[in-house]
């Protein structure tokens, strides 16, 4: 795949006038099966399979104009981010030879979350991947003669795929609608290291229409980083059988997703986020990411599914912060469950209600 790119690149001079803004807006995700271990150049231990959201999006503007060399600006919520520019910055450099016309390039890039502040939710996919949406934007338009779109789409999701992933591992995943897989697996055909594909065409419908709503338990900056995270799972003595397991989850999740088996699915979804919390309990150093607070929703979540049968379940992040999944047809029951039991739980009631997502937007 690398060499296709490669030789794709657009090596001509940036022409003299050169200039324009494209936008781009794209979508967090949350995995079901867990990535947690890397190798190589950002590739995965293990397949993941993640929902796509709808709500939780970052919305990215590129203004460009030929220069003499790369100029990079990087403007986060209207105020200069040079930490997070500096990380962008260090993707184009380590990449230029796939982007070579960004040292003929001034870039001014200007980021924003539609979910708020410090609510703990890590907007690294939908931030990677809605930058190198608008970065193979403006390759796009350099490789035109004619500057009109005439209704093509200007981005191939996959290149969008691969290139998210170097930016940000599981950023791959944010650039199809409702549901991706990550990882190669034998269980499904075409599956790749290199590049998430979509699963849309391969999950039962109630799956298309599910809710997540995101329960904030703790709004501050994550304990460890997913860079430590990943980096931790090294040396620890359980990752091959964790590999194997979430190959084996890969396998019967897929199974599920296309027969709309709920209680398949809760089974494994709650199984890996606690798992995921486990590895980082027996790395070393271990770290305890829940709060008090994740584990009373979690036993109330449990509590309600045996008392109601509502096919509610919970997955977490590398974080305090729940999110609970359920079916649309569900929503009245869980949403009022939420608000009388759960919210005081929440870091200042604080919750979010989002829902399986589509593709990236265009906005300019
Ligand atoms: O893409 P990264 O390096 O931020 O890692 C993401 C890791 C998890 O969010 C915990 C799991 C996943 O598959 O998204």
């Amino acid at each position: 795949m690398e060499k296709i790119w490669l030789n794709e690149a657009f090596k001509g001079e940036v022409p003299n006038g050169f200039q324009g803004k494209v936008g781009w807006q794209s979508p967090s995700n949350i995995a079901l099966v867990k990535y947690w271990g890397k190798h190589g150049k950002q590739l995965p231990q293990n397949p993941s399979i993640s929902f796509t959201l709808s709500e939780c999006c970052t919305e990215t503007f590129i203004q460009y104009e030929k220069s003499e060399h790369l100029g990079f600006q990087f403007f986060f919520e209207g105020k200069e981010n040079p930490a997070f520019g500096a990380k962008i910055e260090k993707f184009l450099l380590d990449n230029q030879a796939f982007f070579p016309f960004i040292n003929q390039l001034n870039m001014k890039v200007e980021s924003r979350n539609t979910f708020p502040h410090s609510s703990g939710i890590a907007s690294s996919a939908s931030s990677m991947s809605a930058f190198v949406m608008c970065l193979l934007d403006i390759e796009y338009w350099l490789a035109r003669t004619e500057r009109q779109r005439a209704g093509i789409f200007s981005v191939v999701p996959q290149k969008a795929s691969y290139f998210s992933r170097l930016a940000s591992g599981s950023a791959c995943r944010s650039v199809y609608p409702k549901m991706a897989l990550w990882g190669a697996t034998e269980a499904y055909n075409g599956s790749s290291d290199e590049y998430a594909v979509p699963l849309e065409n391969d999950i039962h419908p109630v799956f298309k229409t599910f809710r997540d709503s995101i329960l904030i338990v703790s709004g501050e900056k994550k304990s460890v980083s997913s860079r430590a995270g990943h980096g931790l799972m090294e040396g620890n003595p359980y990752a091959p059988a964790r590999y194997a397991q979430a190959n084996e989850n890969i396998k019967n999740l897929l199974t599920a997703l296309k027969s709309g088996d709920l209680d398949t699915f809760i089974n494994i979804t709650e199984s890996e986020a606690l798992q995921l919390h486990a590895l980082m309990m027996c790395s070393n150093p271990s770290f305890i990411l829940m709060k008090p607070n994740t584990l009373h929703i979690i036993e109330e979540v449990r509590n309600f599914r045996n008392e109601t049968q509502i096919p509610l379940c919970f997955t977490l992040d590398a974080g305090p912060n729940v999110h609970l999944l359920y079916p649309e047809s569900e929503a009245k029951k869980v949403e009022k469950f939420i608000k009388s039991e759960l919210v005081t739980y929440c870091n200042q009631g604080r919750w979010i209600a989002d829902h399986v997502g589509d593709w990236p937007k265009l906005l300019v």
